[in-house]
């Protein structure tokens, strides 16, 4: 059976445009640094996307780093749903077949895989890798942010669920069943005294005290980086929100560099905050 996916708009495309950009400036850089490059996309998906709507075929993540000019020397593709991690090992033989033996594919969670990869001192010490974590929600534990920033070797693009970290902040008082998963999320507590103040309403007689949201786009958004850089060398400061049709901010695309060397992530910094993220994409 042909596997497609449907999610996604245009903010889809700005987002893959991104990292389409990214990877072939991080190709062309480095093409002549002696260590392996390593391309490793943990939420592979299924190498094509259809819009919701049904108006648009995207080309996938995968597809997108196959077949940039400058080439990988290993492609790291975790994809949960069997299915899907089927057709993508389908994708690269019949598509791909000159890479085929730099592809390794698995059918498995991210988080577990990455902190495994991640272990692997002996491959950090010769390579450096992209890593792009493209979640539907919030599947990514702190734990496997934590274990790709101890490579100091990977720079990461990370697709945050911004809108699933907002319904999970209701206006009047944190939900019992959420905040485990949001400690998870920010892999912090400290969200719920910085988002939440005491009701100035707050009735003498009432027997608990209420308390309201007190957090705004741009402060969450903020509050994010700040959890990122509590980790990784250098985060940019301008992530880029992606919004849905209806102008509701969906996703905050971040971009994190592990190596703490000014040298390496200042070149970095300098590409992804000064112009794909600052002036749009490149192309
Ligand atoms: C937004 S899609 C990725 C799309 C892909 N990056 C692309 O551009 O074509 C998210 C994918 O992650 C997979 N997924 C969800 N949870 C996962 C997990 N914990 N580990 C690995 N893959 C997961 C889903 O099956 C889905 O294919």
């Amino acid at each position: 059976m042909k596997q497609t996916q449907k999610f996604g708009g245009d903010w889809t495309v700005e987002k893959l445009n991104i990292l389409s950009d990214y990877l072939d400036f991080y190709l062309g850089a480095l093409k002549n640094q002696k260590f392996g490059k390593i391309y490793i996309d943990a939420f592979a998906g299924s190498g094509k996307i259809e819009t919701r709507d049904g108006t648009e075929q995207i080309t996938g993540s995968i597809r997108l780093a196959l077949k940039a000019k400058n080439k990988f020397d290993r492609y790291v593709f975790i994809e949960k749903n069997a299915e899907y991690a089927a057709e993508l090992q389908r994708i690269v033989d019949a598509e791909f077949s000159t890479l085929k033996q730099s592809v390794e594919i698995y059918n498995a969670d991210c988080n577990d895989k990455l902190i495994e990869i991640c272990g692997n001192v002996d491959v950090w010490r010769k390579s450096r890798a992209v890593l792009f974590l493209d979640p539907y929600a919030t599947e990514v534990k702190w734990a496997a942010l934590e274990a790709i920033s101890k490579t100091q070797a990977i720079d990461l693009w990370y697709l945050f669920p911004f809108s699933a970290a907002q319904r999970m902040l209701p206006n009047k008082g944190v939900v019992e069943n959420w905040r485990n998963k949001l400690n998870e999320l920010f892999g912090d507590t400290n969200w719920e005294t910085r988002f939440y103040k005491a009701d100035p309403q707050f009735n003498l007689f009432d027997e608990s005290e209420k308390m309201i949201k007190e957090v705004n786009t741009g402060e969450l958004a903020a509050y994010i980086c700040e959890r990122l850089k509590s980790i990784f060398p250098y985060v940019a400061d301008n992530p880029r929100l992606l919004y849905n049709k209806k102008k509701s901010p969906l996703f905050l695309f971040c971009f994190a560099v592990a190596n703490p060397n000014p040298k390496a992530y200042e070149l970095a910094k300098k590409v992804a905050e000064d112009h794909i993220l600052k002036k749009g994409v490149m192309k």
